[in-house]
């Protein structure tokens, strides 16, 4: 599933995303997001198999004048096509909130390709607003 997601966002941003997984990096990745103490990995099974994941990380500010204390940052939601449709994100997205909130996160955040709007649309429905926006440009020269 994660082989599928990176090939997803490389044809969102070719030139900002890998268009091959590391397999063995990916593996040390999620072995440490599973085994994290202040991350969660929610993962939707249809019987044996993993059909779609999302990760939430609490963000813990140390700063003794940070504004925002406790935050949760969403990422590497993705659901198998064959499963799309059917409310698995909704599922997903609503479980890994619920488990920030009860952690005491007071805001959560994410990132997305601008063309993605299939994501815009479902984080919308949850109340998601654009904040903040990257601005890129190329600099010429070979992507390495
Ligand atoms: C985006 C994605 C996670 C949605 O998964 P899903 O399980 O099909 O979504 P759900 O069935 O839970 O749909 C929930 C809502 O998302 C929105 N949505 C989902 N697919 C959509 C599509 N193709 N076009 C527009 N809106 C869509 C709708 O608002 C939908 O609510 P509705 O059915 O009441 O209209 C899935 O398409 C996917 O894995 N895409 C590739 C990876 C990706 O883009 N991840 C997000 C990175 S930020």
């Amino acid at each position: 599933m994660d082989a599928l997601a990176v090939r997803t966002e490389h044809a969102l941003l070719p030139d900002l995303a890998n268009a091959r997984i590391d397999r063995r990096a990916a593996r040390r990745h999620w072995s440490r997001q599973v085994f994290a103490p202040d991350a969660r990995v929610f993962v939707a099974r249809h019987g044996r198999r993993a059909v779609g994941m999302i990760g939430a990380d609490l963000k813990i500010a140390r700063h003794r004048y940070a504004v925002l204390r406790r935050h949760t940052y969403l990422h590497s939601l993705f659901v198998l096509p064959a499963y799309r449709g059917s409310g698995v994100a909704r599922r997903l997205v609503g479980l890994a909130l619920a488990w920030s909130r009860r952690r005491g996160a007071t805001l959560a955040a994410l990132e997305m390709a601008v063309p993605n709007r299939a994501a815009r649309r479902l984080y919308g429905t949850f109340g998601f607003v654009p904040r903040e926006t990257r601005f890129t440009r190329r600099l010429g020269g070979r992507p390495a």
